[in-house]
């Protein structure tokens, strides 16, 4: 058997934790698997004092990434700190600067520098694998860079946020309040450090700007994204969509359009029959459009220690069973050096159905008034509706609009002129309806 695969960890949190424990409980069958043994041979983490419940023995312990990056006899990086800047960005380019192979679930860290670290891994002969830093365990990473080679991608979208589709899910089984499901997704393990990077879509974005690059051959731009998180969802909203035969995802959406690429983030009406509805909890799916293969729908596990470990885990044996000299899959599908500049298609161009919700006083002549201002922004309405369901006699009252396919530029232009209006009892509430 070849001589073994030495590792380094950076970070035991819930998802290095997981991948120690795998590793060293499936050492022998790994070892056949791969063709050579895995061994993890240093690990670094905040802590040293911390009980993890993990055996250590025998492990070298740096007190920095970085450290362990520049200095421990390693063949892969293993990077699970996280951030798209400090330790964990050092690190890295500590170890591929070494020509060290990198594994790594970090997302931000590729959204922002994902090109120039796929520059320095492709001249240095080394392997950057981030399969965990999208959707978690499903494996949309390797489709994408080699499983669909070849293919010219039109759209892809998915639900790439566990601890939002927990949140979404639960608020509308439960009828739990939306604080009340953040923090049990939190207790499990899904959150982000800081959730906000969860519910206001900025974790979407990042691992939507990856598939982008993946899918369309651009450069990674995440800040090109249209990002909206689901904060201001209401229960209101998710029992109107479901009365309207809709489901409320956050969805990220990368687009093709004559105007460019269109990367978005936000709440999104699904309709409730389709395959992406049902993709409860911490479940994730992304969807892929493509000419030679049709579509295609990837669905499992997106959160958690196990999930991401799995997604980390895949990466390290690819590289256990890759030899040196082999032509290499390249970091980001295509050569770095020759990914095309990214376009971006402006957000007001958007074309789509809309769903709008209105909070209005109970008065003559506002359902007319709504009805003539969307019609004088060319707005063509599937539906227009008092919602009952909130209904108290002389209070404010609910209104609900459906439109068909519309410019996001129709929309913005409407909506400003019924605030306009004194009717209005409170901000209206926007979300796109998504064909899927
Ligand atoms: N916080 C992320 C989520 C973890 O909820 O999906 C995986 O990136």
């Amino acid at each position: 058997m070849a001589d073994s695969l030495r590792i380094g960890i950076a970070g035991l949190g819930t998802v290095g934790s997981s991948l120690v424990r795998i590793l060293q409980q499936r050492s022998k069958e790994l070892a056949i698997t791969c063709g050579r043994a895995i061994e993890i041979i240093a690990v670094s983490a905040r802590d040293r004092s911390r009980d993890r419940g993990l055996d250590l023995a025998g492990i070298t312990w740096f007190d920095t990434p970085e450290d362990m990056a520049k200095k421990a006899e390693i063949d892969v990086f293993v990077e699970l700190v996280g951030g798209a800047s400090g330790a964990a960005e050092k690190a890295v380019r500590a170890a591929l600067a070494r020509g060290i192979h990198v594994v790594t679930a970090n997302k931000a860290l590729l959204a922002k520098h994902g090109v120039e670290l796929a520059v320095m891994a492709e001249e240095k002969g080394a392997l950057l694998n981030f399969e965990a830093a999208v959707a978690g365990g499903i494996p949309i990473i390797k489709a994408l860079r080699e499983s669909l080679t070849g293919n010219h991608v039109s759209r892809i979208y998915g639900i790439m946020n566990g601890t939002c589709n927990y949140i979404l899910t639960k608020m509308e089984k439960e009828g739990l309040s939306f604080e009340a499901c953040l923090k049990e997704a939190q207790r499990l393990g899904y959150a982000e450090a800081d959730p906000a990077f969860d519910i206001e879509g900025n974790d979407t974005a990042h691992k939507l700007a990856i598939l982008t690059t993946l899918a369309f051959g651009s450069k990674i731009s995440a800040d090109d994204i249209y990002l909206e998180g689901i904060s201001n969802i209401t229960i209101e909203d998710i029992q109107a969509a479901s009365d309207l035969g809709y489901r409320i995802k956050l969805l990220g959406v990368a687009h093709v359009t004559e105007s460019g690429i269109e990367q978005r983030v936000h709440p999104t009406m699904v309709p409730l029959d389709s395959v992406i509805a049902q993709v409860d909890g911490v479940t994730n799916a992304v969807a892929v459009e493509s000419d030679i293969l049709g579509e295609l729908l990837m669905v499992g596990p997106g959160a958690g220690g196990n999930a991401t470990a799995s997604a980390v885990l895949g990466d390290i044996a690819d590289i256990a069973k890759s030899r040196p000299g082999v032509q290499q899959v390249p970091v980001l599908g295509r050569p770095a050096k020759s990914l095309s500049e990214y376009r971006r298609a402006k957000m007001k161009s958007h074309e789509g159905g809309y769903f709008i919700r209105l909070t209005v006083k109970d008065k003559a002549g506002v359902f007319a008034s709504i009805a003539t201002r969307m019609a004088e922004n060319n707005i063509s309405l599937e539906s227009i509706v008092q919602h009952s369901r909130v209904h108290t006699e002389g209070g404010p009252q609910t209104i609900i609009l459906v439109t068909h396919a519309t410019m996001e530029d129709a929309i913005r232009k409407a909506v400003k002129a019924i605030k306009s209006e004194k009717y209005l009892v409170n901000e209206p509430q926007v979300i796109r309806i998504e064909r899927t």
